[in-house]
């Protein structure tokens, strides 16, 4: 069976604590609330867009655990398909320590583990799943190589890539640049990858020149409550995309809610101006900062205004 999109990335289980403020170092401090939940940036991407209507599935290692075999179960209960999800006793499922503080800010640790065993074996397995796709997503939460390999398997047979460089790393290989048709990122991941601050629309639009530059046939730079800008080697003129006004709860992997309901678009609506999307996938990400956790505040279609479809 054929997928509209395919996501080569990481799988988490999140821990998340609820506290009034983010503890320093050395410090304890009481939280008031803990949970468990289905986390990872390449996860969450897939389940979002599954969540729109896209036909997806996920490439993913697991740990041969409680968490792993949970995580497939996740999987399903989704839609996404499974085929190419395996597991192992080397490792354990990744895992992400978050504190969410009363203002909706975060902090978190990553454990990859399993993720980081995902290998070229399990790529090749999917490769014709792949090339068969129309939107391919990739982050960095799996050996970057790994998702290099599979923006390039994509390329090869025409199958739009979207790249999202999280969490950056400084030292970036060039070829993500030329291997992405979208490389998209928020404010703090394009300051790391550009050396230059951005705290501005404008600082926004600056950077996601330099980005444009390298080699990407578009850029997307998120800005939370302001939105995104836009640019692409056809036009690359930065172009401002705002967004409306929410009071946030949570959020945590609402970039991933945005990167999950943009490939969507790109899958079901090719023809659709990029702009436009990019303004969807905002609205869209906007609802999962008003409720707590990542995947249990993404909405499903029937949630949705029909003008987003
Ligand atoms: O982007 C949010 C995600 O980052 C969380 O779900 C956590 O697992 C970390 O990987
Ligand atoms: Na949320």
């Amino acid at each position: 069976e054929e997928v509209d999109v395919v996501v080569v990335g990481s799988c988490m289980t999140d821990l998340v604590s609820q506290t009034p403020r983010l503890p320093k170092a050395g410090e304890t401090i009481h939280g008031h609330k803990f949970f468990i939940g289905f986390g990872g940036k390449g996860a969450n991407q897939c389940v979002q867009a599954a969540r729109l209507g896209a036909k997806t599935a996920m490439v993913c290692k697991v740990g041969k655990d409680f968490f792993g075999s949970n995580y497939i179960q996740n999987f399903k209960d989704n839609a996404v398909c499974t085929a190419f999800v395996t597991q192992t006793a080397e490792a354990m499922t990744g895992a992400a320590s978050i504190i969410v503080n009363d203002a909706g800010e975060n902090a978190i640790v990553i454990v990859a583990g399993a993720n980081m065993l995902l290998g070229e074996e399990e790529l090749e397995q999917a490769r014709s799943a792949l090339a068969k796709a129309k939107v391919l997503l990739c982050q960095l939460e799996i050996s970057s190589h790994i998702s290099l390999q599979a923006l390039r398997i994509a390329r090869q047979s025409n199958v739009k890539t979207i790249f999202n460089p999280a969490p950056a790393i400084p030292d970036l290989h060039t070829d993500f640049y030329r291997e992405s048709d979208i490389f998209c990122c928020n404010e703090s991941e394009a300051e790391l990858l550009t050396g230059t601050r951005v705290a501005s629309v404008n600082d926004a639009g600056h950077a996601g020149l330099e980005l444009l530059k390298r080699g990407c046939a578009a850029v997307i730079v998120t800005l939370g409550p302001q939105g995104c800008v836009v640019l692409q080697a056809s036009n690359p003129n930065p172009k401002h995309i705002p967004t409306t006004k929410v009071t946030p709860v949570d959020t945590t992997g609402a970039g991933d809610s945005f990167m999950g309901a943009l490939a969507f678009y790109m899958a079901h609506y090719p023809s659709m101006p990029l702009e436009e999307m990019s303004r969807r996938a905002n609205l869209v990400a906007a609802v999962s900062v008003q409720s707590i956790g990542t995947q249990t505040s993404y909405p499903f279609k029937k949630d949705l205004a029909a003008e987003l479809f």
